[in-house]
């Protein structure tokens, strides 16, 4: 049995293999219809949604499953001190596969640990947003043919973005692969990014604050939201929220054949006059959403089949346990109880990063 908590869980060929089914559901829906029928996902959602907890709450139901589970923490135990830990136990005894979003960084590993069922994470934090990525990497895949030789710029909130990290993540393991960061510098992308994707898979890439400048190199144009509820300081973000905004206009020196991204909600930072533009894809990265997440859902509930036992992803791994306490106040370990501290050494120097929410690093 395996989950999925960060895209690099899933290796380059599977991710192959997950946009064949997708293009095979999209052909022959009907095949699918009853894959899998008496089959329950559950969706605990603990944060705001729209597309990703309907999108698997529909995928489940075209794949002739039911659906069972909350959205928002308050309607949940959790807002009377349930730990992640006991819910996914609880949940285990009820579903055969769980999807879940937190605020809490590395919230959905410590489900796929506790619990006895797969764990899809749909969003913890500002960590990762796996399944968003799969929707995105089947959209160039359908519009471009291959995610090798692109040049990929991603604008906005960069420090926040968890769907820009987990992209940035897949892509590095593809060929000639070049990255554009446009941000202002309050919202640039994370060292940690840098340092454990960027830098040791000698991606290439800039860093600018200005759209117009990298628009004319660009193949793909990830536009995001800057992420207000991820602010400490509600005036930063009123600073900083009218930072680039999508026009036509701005399109004029884009390649003909661009492909505007967003993992949505839009809020202002693509005009809706753009909405028209051949080259705006993000409604159809939703449907995607939909197709990809079918496809890793059958994925996974054929795998925990064959194999029910959950692996012990940290056995073998030289971790340091309960030696430091991780200093992310938004990591899962802030909350959770008696929830071991779990350290990596990232490189030769010895830093060390908190397993649990790849964020954190051990407090002073
Ligand atoms: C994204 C998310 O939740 O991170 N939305 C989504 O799942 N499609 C992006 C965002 O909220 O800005």
């Amino acid at each position: 049995m395996r989950s999925v908590i960060d895209i690099v869980d899933l290796s380059v060929e599977e991710i192959d293999e997950l946009c064949k089914t997708s293009l095979d559901i999209i052909a022959n829906p009907a095949k699918y219809a009853e894959s899998c029928k008496g089959k329950k996902l559950a969706t605990l959602f603990y944060e705001p949604s729209t597309r990703t907890r309907l999108s698997f709450t529909a995928a489940m139901m075209e794949l002739g499953g039911d659906v069972l589970g909350f959205a928002g923490a308050s309607n949940s135990s959790a807002s009377k001190g349930e730990s992640f830990a006991d819910t996914a136990k609880t949940v285990s005894c009820y579903a055969d596969i769980i999807a879940m979003r937190t605020t809490q960084e590395g919230a959905a590993l410590v489900a796929s640990r506790a619990g006895s069922i797969p764990v899809i994470n749909a969003g913890d934090g500002r960590h990762c947003h796996p399944t968003q990525t799969l929707a995105d990497l089947l959209t160039i895949y359908r519009e471009k043919g291959s995610f090798d030789n692109l040049t990929v710029g991603f604008c906005g909130d960069l420090k926040y973005g968890r769907t820009v990290h987990s992209l940035i993540a897949a892509l590095s393991r593809y060929k000639n692969v070049k990255i554009v960061l446009i941000s202002p510098k309050e919202l640039m992308l994370p060292d940690y990014v840098k340092e454990d994707i960027l830098e040791p898979n000698h991606m290439e890439y800039m860093e600018t604050a200005s759209l117009e400048e990298a628009m004319p190199m660009l193949d793909i144009l990830y536009m995001t939201r800057v992420q207000r509820e991820r602010f400490d300081d509600p005036e930063e973000y009123e600073r900083l929220k009218n930072n680039y905004i999508l026009t036509l206009e701005k399109l004029e020196t884009a390649k003909k054949d661009m492909c505007i991204l967003h993992p949505l909600p839009r809020v202002n930072e693509i005009s809706v006059k753009v909405d028209d533009d051949p080259r705006a894809c993000y409604f159809k990265q939703v449907l995607n959403g939909k197709y990809i997440r079918m496809a890793l859902i059958l994925k996974l509930l054929e795998e925990a089949k064959k194999n029910p036992k959950r692996v012990d992803a940290f056995a073998g791994k030289g971790y340091e346990f309960n030696k430091h306490v991780c200093n992310n106040p938004k990591c899962v370990t802030a909350n959770e109880q008696e929830l071991d501290q779990v350290f990596k050494t990232i490189d030769a120097e010895g830093h060390q990063r908190c397993v649990w929410c790849d964020i954190g690093e051990p407090q002073d």
